[in-house]
């Protein structure tokens, strides 16, 4: 869609500290936010993590109007940017949560109260003694698939195939989730929703993708220990 181009006149960007405060797209807070309040109206609640330049998730909003999203990242740049393209672009069902996801979406919603969550090209880390910083680890699943309404979507892609075994691996254990790729485990192609910044770049790159597409199981109730969940009292319905 060429009206999301990031091609913007080149005048200097607002401040971030500027653009965020008291701003009503924009969300930094360790409570819980009635989100109920936010949207202009009522409709499923759609969590990107990691949104970057904010291309797909401004795409998925113009696509789904009755859908209410919520683009979560601590990228300044990136979030300074969104901001004044959903003003621009007079955009209503998005709000930007700021922050590290591993600690904040414990706070920020209640258990099934969100429909989708994506998850597009999380940082990879690559080097070895990196790994343990990567996003996507069991306890971090467990934690979204509580979040996640029955039958809610967990979509992820990365283009780095040790990323993308440790990811199929995680996800296949997670037992509230139900792998919508069986039994392979994983896609090469995604065309039913839009594509991100990177995704763009790494398939004119030529590279091969893996996408998941787990959806939780209606029947799953949390029985083992939780452990990120039961950080924030959002998770206390
Ligand atoms: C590799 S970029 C991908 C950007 C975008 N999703 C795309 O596909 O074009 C990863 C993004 O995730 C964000 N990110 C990394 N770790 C995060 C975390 N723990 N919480 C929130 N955002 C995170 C980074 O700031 C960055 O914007």
């Amino acid at each position: 869609m060429t009206f999301l181009s990031n091609a913007m006149p080149s005048r200097p960007l607002i401040s971030f500290e500027k653009i965020t405060e008291g701003h009503p797209f924009f969300v930094d807070t360790d409570g819980y936010p009635d989100w109920s309040q936010r949207f202009p109206k009522p409709g499923p609640l759609k969590l990107e993590i990691g949104f970057g330049n904010g291309n797909f998730i401004l795409e998925m909003a113009v696509r789904e109007p009755d859908s209410n999203f919520i683009a979560m990242d601590f990228y300044h740049k990136g979030i300074r940017k969104t901001i004044m393209r959903l003003d621009r672009l007079k955009i209503p069902n998005v709000q930007i949560a700021y922050g590290n996801a591993r600690e904040r979406i414990p706070y920020l919603f209640r258990s099934g109260e969100l429909s989708e969550v994506i998850i597009n090209f999380p940082d990879p880390w690559p080097k070895k003694r990196h790994t343990k910083r990567r996003l996507i680890k069991p306890d971090f699943i467990e934690m979204l698939t509580d979040k996640l309404a029955p039958e809610g979507l967990l979509r992820v892609a990365t283009d780095f195939q040790p990323y993308a075994d440790e990811i199929h691996l995680v996800l296949s254990e997670e037992q509230g989730l139900i792998d919508q790729n069986s039994p392979k485990g994983f896609s090469h192609t995604r065309d039913s929703i839009p594509k991100s910044k990177y995704e763009k770049n790494f398939l004119n790159a030529g590279k091969t993708i893996s996408y998941f597409e787990y959806r939780k199981d209606p029947d799953y109730t949390l029985t083992v220990p939780k452990t990120l969940t039961e950080m924030g009292p959002a998770s206390i319905t």
